[in-house]
């Protein structure tokens, strides 16, 4: 492994970077609309905070163990069945798929900023034109900002950990706070932001389908990146004296308040203009620019804010996508960090622009396979399916097939004897049965 090593401040920046994402700022708010705000909310924050924190351990332990990338991490540290636990390290492939669409999504991100410089639609059908137009007709214009974000987040990985990822964790992370508490107190000066608190934390339990508490386990792993060798390749790269327990409550609280923050923002421009639109992904895309439009020349102001903040979210988090997988070349094949960036990044690029084609109305019946495109199959895969997957195969190595002696060296002194158990109990059993309904779920074999 290379020596070059995060400063503690950059590893934290970092993990939260790869953490808040479109996960937060994009998803949160429209899953938390869709399965009817507070008590969802509240779920979300249950689970995000204890499942997220156990798995976060998990995943710092193994990178602060192993010392290596993630396959070799998986190999090395178990005490039996070596060479097929290997097989898990494999995970790593995962946020390549996800990346191929998430850059789409961060190239649109980039059209809207300019979208908000030129001018925001007037209403809700012009705004609906202008999504549906560039995402089912404008090949043109996904293609240059898919092709943008590939160049970028490729040249940030190419300068290493510490030169690449910290550095430009130490630049956007900044901003996005800086620009997230500018909408925040903004927000708070408009009336409906105690109808948005509301919504957001006011419980009405008649609302929760076991189905909301399933989909808010989802999503708490995937706002911060667990079950994808992430956090485990930078945790390889962790300075050697930083508390692991703190470092995970540090980065599962930021990346709920974030999520909480951006709800909050979203909820009350939409509930100012009377807006009904907290239903579906066309929430960011759709309903707030028609939103920000009627807010005047502030809400162009806002737009603009908004937008370049989703942007910083996604290219932090984009980065850290490909990280676990480069970090494995290098290490195990001595690639040069040029050949390993390029390979996973031409991977990710040439699928997306395969995904983004299949939402191209003259492309599509090409890219449909049953019921869904390409794009949707990637992100109903990644994300429902692998990304559950990734995270039982983590529990059940750190709870079955770790030296528990070296767990308990690490764990004792920083949680005292009676939470390590607890700790152990949750990774061993409680979390693998709750990830293993999460996909029985949304695969549709059992639905609740
Ligand atoms: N956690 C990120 C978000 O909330 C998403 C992500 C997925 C990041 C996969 C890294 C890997 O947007």
């Amino acid at each position: 492994m290379s020596t070059v090593r995060f400063s503690r401040f950059g590893f934290i920046l970092a993990a939260v970077g790869s953490a808040v994402g479109l996960g937060n700022i994009w998803k949160f708010p429209y899953v938390t609309g869709e399965y009817g705000g507070g008590a969802f909310v509240l779920v979300y924050l249950i689970t995000a905070l204890f499942i997220g924190i156990f798995v976060l351990i998990a995943e710092l332990l193994i990178g602060k163990l192993g010392q290596s990338d993630a396959v070799s991490m998986f190999e090395n540290l178990a005490t039996k069945k070596k060479n097929l636990w290997k097989y898990a390290g494999f995970m790593v492939i995962v946020p390549l798929i996800i990346l191929s669409y998430y850059s789409v999504v961060i190239g649109w991100i980039f059209h809207y900023i300019v979208v908000s410089f030129q001018s925001l639609p007037s209403n809700i059908e012009e705004s609906k034109n202008i999504f549906m137009t560039l995402l089912t007709s404008d090949l043109q214009t996904q293609f240059m900002y898919h092709t943008i974000v590939f160049v970028l987040v490729t040249s940030i990985i190419l300068n290493g950990v510490k030169d690449g990822i910290e550095r430009i964790n130490k630049i956007l992370m900044p901003l996005l706070a800086l620009i997230l508490s500018i909408l925040f107190i903004y927000s708070l000066s408009v009336e409906s932001f105690s109808k948005a608190v509301t919504f957001m934390f006011n419980p009405d339990f008649t609302k929760l389908s076991s189905e909301a508490i399933i989909v808010a386990i989802g999503q708490a792993f995937y706002t911060l990146s667990l079950g994808m060798g992430i956090i485990i390749t930078y945790a390889a790269s962790l300075p050697k004296h930083v508390n692991i327990v703190k470092s995970s409550l540090i980065i599962a609280v930021i990346d709920t308040l974030v999520a909480i923050i951006a709800g909050l923002i979203i909820f009350t421009l939409l509930f100012d203009k009377g807006a009904e639109s907290t239903k579906g992904a066309g929430l960011v895309f759709i309903s707030l620019p028609s939103v920000f439009y009627e807010f005047g020349s502030i809400g162009t102001f806002l737009a603009i804010l908004f937008f370049i903040a989703i942007a910083f979210a996604g290219i932090t988090s984009a980065i850290s996508m490909l990280e676990p997988m480069v970090s494995f070349f290098v290490n195990r094949f001595n690639y040069t960090r040029l050949k390993a960036a390029l390979i996973c990044s031409l991977f990710f690029y040439i699928l997306g622009i395969a995904a983004l084609l299949s939402n191209i109305t003259d492309y599509s019946p090409m890219l449909m396979i049953g019921s869904k495109n390409l794009f949707d199959w990637l992100d109903f895969v990644a994300s429902t399916v692998l990304v559950p997957l990734g995270g039982i195969l983590v529990v059940v190595f750190v709870g079955h097939f770790m030296d528990e002696n070296k767990i308990n060296a690490e764990l004792i002194p920083l949680l005292g004897k009676t939470i390590t158990k607890v700790w152990f109990f949750m990774v061993r059993y409680i979390i693998p049965i709750a990830l293993i309904l999460v996909i029985l779920n949304e695969t549709g074999i059992f639905k609740f």
